[in-house]
């Protein structure tokens, strides 16, 4: 199946169980899903009924796509994702972008899990993305295509859209920072050199997903917007051990102040 088939057909899927036109998709990585329990009139539809969307990966994560009203504003939530590191392609959520711009969205807010480059920004902190550093070598429109692959990606995080997450920190009283998000591969950590040069080079946190679908999105015609919730220091800055089972208690923690911005965030796109 080609991948306008694959949108063509998810796109059906999801009229046959929801006329909702979403104005806001939402992206929401590792340990956010409960910001999914605050959508309401929820439509949801597994991954497994929607073709081209990825299988549940090492997250364990729901897999599911809801369309409802998120303080009031008419949304499509991705609860679940996948990453390069599953399966070396950079490209698995490109059918999932394309069937929500297709369905009415116009802007994307992007979720991950992140290390700190800096001390005074440590785990539980929440840093909107200004601009992304790609170290992984991969894009996902790499392949055949069009004049249109050759997507301009300065102002690719939407300097509308962080006015409003400001305007929202402000509003729902978390504290936001801002920065440059540097994108590894994964799935191993950075070495302590790594993330020292990706510092040096200009970047406030790592990861290891978002840009690739920013990449995506913006070739699709999405506004995006990201949101980063770091969970530790970066290798080197702090004797703590990295591990998955660490991002995830971590998570635990910091996703209620993430659903608070998310939660002022959208209803700022209501209307
Ligand atoms: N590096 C890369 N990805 C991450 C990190 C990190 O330190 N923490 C959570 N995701």
């Amino acid at each position: 199946m080609t991948n306008a088939d694959a949108v063509a057909n998810a796109v059906a899927a999801v009229r046959a169980r929801s006329d909702l036109e979403p104005r806001l998709a939402v992206v929401l990585g590792s340990g956010l899903g409960g910001v999914a329990d605050a959508v309401e009139n929820a439509a949801a539809i597994g991954y497994a009924d929607l073709p081209g969307f990825p299988a549940p990966g090492v997250e364990g994560h729901a897999g599911r796509l809801l369309l409802g009203q998120l303080s009031g504003c008419s949304v499509a939530v991705l609860q679940g994702r996948t990453h390069y590191y599953e399966s070396g392609r950079s490209d698995g959520m490109s059918v999932p972008l394309r069937t929500l711009a297709t369905l009415g969205c116009d802007r994307l807010l992007l979720t991950n899990a992140a290390g700190s480059l800096h001390r005074h920004m440590g785990p539980g902190c929440l840093m909107a993305l200004t601009d992304h550093i790609n170290f992984s070598g991969r894009n996902p429109l790499i392949g055949p295509g069009g004049s249109d692959r050759f997507v301009d990606m300065s102002g690719a995080y939407d300097a509308a859209l962080r006015d409003d997450m400001r305007a929202a920190s402000g509003e729902c009283g978390v504290e936001l920072h801002e920065g440059v998000y540097a994108w590894f591969s994964g799935p191993s950590f950075e070495t302590p050199a790594e993330a020292r040069a990706a510092r040096v080079l200009g970047a406030d946190a790592v990861g290891m997903s978002t840009v690739p679908e920013c990449i995506l999105a913006r070739h699709a015609g999405l506004r995006v917007a990201a949101l980063s919730a770091i969970v530790n220091l970066a290798a080197g800055l702090d004797a703590t051990a990295l591990s998955h089972e660490h991002t995830v208690a971590v998570m635990a923690g910091v996703a209620a102040d993430a659903g608070r911005l998310i939660a002022a965030f959208a209803a700022r796109q209501a209307g």
